[in-house]
């Protein structure tokens, strides 16, 4: 199969063709590239899981367009769950409601529940508009590999598996949505993001934040192997250690790249580095490109530890997994 590669109206006119003939089409959001198909086309939905090479127990979210779109995909909406989509929505967030009936179970893998997020980004959001139709999709990466912020990204892991991927160009958060299970009595954070625990207590009280110690993960995708680069990974605690690590891993010949902040970058002397930025937005936004970078020209990735706390939390939650939770 061609992959085409489109851009504005064009991609978005056809990209919607293909979703009412069952494909599956890649689109922009403002997290990461989702893969997306009707969520009420059970074939097409099945199309999504063998392009990522996805297992079929670990669900999807649904994408909708405006809060319409929420008709029929859920019941039993807590007072909490919509002050949190009234806050929130559209944005960086997904919210895990009873299902309604109309959501067929390939989408929730057999749950009850379902995964609702509305993204802000103006093209992902014309795109459902086209479609007329809730889009089910997951991050447009291959399965275990790093999410896409970027076209070129995607094309990488479906070029020759999708026809179409509709181009918005860089996504401007660049890590998942914050997964929020507001379908029990106390609302739990499944998957840290830019919307942060904090923000979510302002609106709700009082959230449950995900532990990382809980044996059987609520977010069923959460025990797969995730976010991997395609060569060892490790997270250094600090400049000294980076250095330590890198100049070990230089003398076995395995051509180390360090991905730090700007400040620590300076303190490297000419060891290849990629460099995120200082703000929290900008290594959140340039975490994912670093990572697919430096697997490119690197043979050893060694990541700066980025702090435990707000969106540089939600940040570091993807690089320890990307680091098989390895800290030097
Ligand atoms: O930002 C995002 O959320 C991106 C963009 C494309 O919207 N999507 C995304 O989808 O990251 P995916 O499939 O890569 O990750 C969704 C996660 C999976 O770990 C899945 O197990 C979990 O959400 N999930 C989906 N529905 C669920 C449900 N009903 N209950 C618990 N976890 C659910
Ligand atoms: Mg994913």
């Amino acid at each position: 199969m061609q992959t085409l590669v489109l851009k504005g109206k064009e991609a978005i006119e056809k990209g919607a063709r293909l979703i009412a003939s069952g494909e599956v089409v890649a689109f922009p959001t403002e997290t990461v590239y989702g893969l997306g198909a009707d969520a009420f086309n059970e074939a097409a939905v099945k199309k999504i899981f063998i392009a990522k090479g996805r297992p079929s127990d670990n669900p999807l979210i649904v994408h909708i367009a405006d809060k319409n779109g929420l008709q029929g995909l859920v019941t039993d909406v807590s007072e909490g769950a919509k002050a949190v989509i009234e806050k929130f929505m559209p944005g960086p967030i997904t919210v895990i409601m009873k299902k309604g009936k109309d959501v067929p179970y390939c989408v929730t893998a057999g749950l009850e529940t379902v995964g609702i997020r509305m993204p802000s980004h103006e093209v992902a959001r014309e795109f459902i508009r086209a479609c007329g139709k809730p889009i089910a999709a997951p991050s447009a990466n291959k399965s275990t590999h790093i999410s896409p912020t970027s076209a070129e990204h995607v094309f990488e892991d479906m070029n020759g598996a999708i026809p179409l991927i509709i181009d918005g160009g860089e996504c401007e958060v660049g890590i998942e949505s914050t997964i929020i299970d507001m379908s029990t009595d106390v609302p739990t954070i499944l998957r840290p993001g830019a919307i942060t625990a904090e923000m979510l207590a302002g609106v709700l009280g009082a959230v449950k934040t995900f532990s990382g110690k809980v044996v059987v993960a609520k977010a069923p995708g959460m025990k797969y192997k995730h976010y991997a680069p395609r060569c060892e990974t490790v997270v250094a605690e600090d400049a000294e250690s980076a250095i330590k690590a890198y100049d070990d891993a230089s003398e076995k010949g395995l051509n180390p790249v360090v991905i730090a902040k700007t400040g620590t970058c300076a303190l490297l002397g000419g060891r290849t580095h990629i460099d995120l930025g200082n703000t929290d937005a900008e290594i959140c936004r340039n975490i994912y490109a670093a990572l697919h970078r430096g697997e490119k020209i690197a043979g050893y990735i060694i990541c700066e530890h980025l702090g435990d706390k707000g969106v540089c939390g939600s940040v570091m939650n993807r690089v320890l997994k990307s680091a098989g939770g390895k800290i030097v």
